[in-house]
């Protein structure tokens, strides 16, 4: 029988991630908590909200959230075959499910003022 990593993961819009759903994702050694979102969102449910770009560099940084509490990058955090948590960034504003406001306000795009 194939192992299977569960994953725990708080869901929500503007401030309220306080939804909880979890997932189980085939579990192969070498994966990512990243490898496993994407599984996620390409097999069970396309509307869950991740940010990434580099998908395993560390480079973009965008993948920043809480796997068991602890602030990593999803695609170096280790998915494992247990019950893991994931969570958006606890002080950063919440744009939706593990989607926060990670750039810093004056690097935000903004209208000009005229
Ligand atoms: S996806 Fe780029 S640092 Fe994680």
């Amino acid at each position: 029988m194939s192992e299977t990593a569960k994953l725990t993961i708080n869901r929500g819009t503007h401030g309220d991630s306080s939804r909880q759903e979890t997932f189980e994702v085939p579990f192969e050694p070498g994966q990512s908590v990243l490898d496993g979102l994407r599984w996620i969102r390409v097999n069970r449910d396309p509307t869950l909200a991740f940010r990434y770009s580099c998908l395993n560099a560390n480079a973009c940084k965008e993948c920043m959230m809480e796997v068991d509490g602890e602030v990593v990058y999803a695609c170096l955090a280790r998915l494992e075959p247990r019950d893991m948590s994931v969570a958006p960034l606890s002080n950063k504003p919440l744009v939706r499910d593990l989607v926060t406001e990670i750039a810093p306000p004056p690097e935000r795009l903004s209208q000009k003022k005229r």
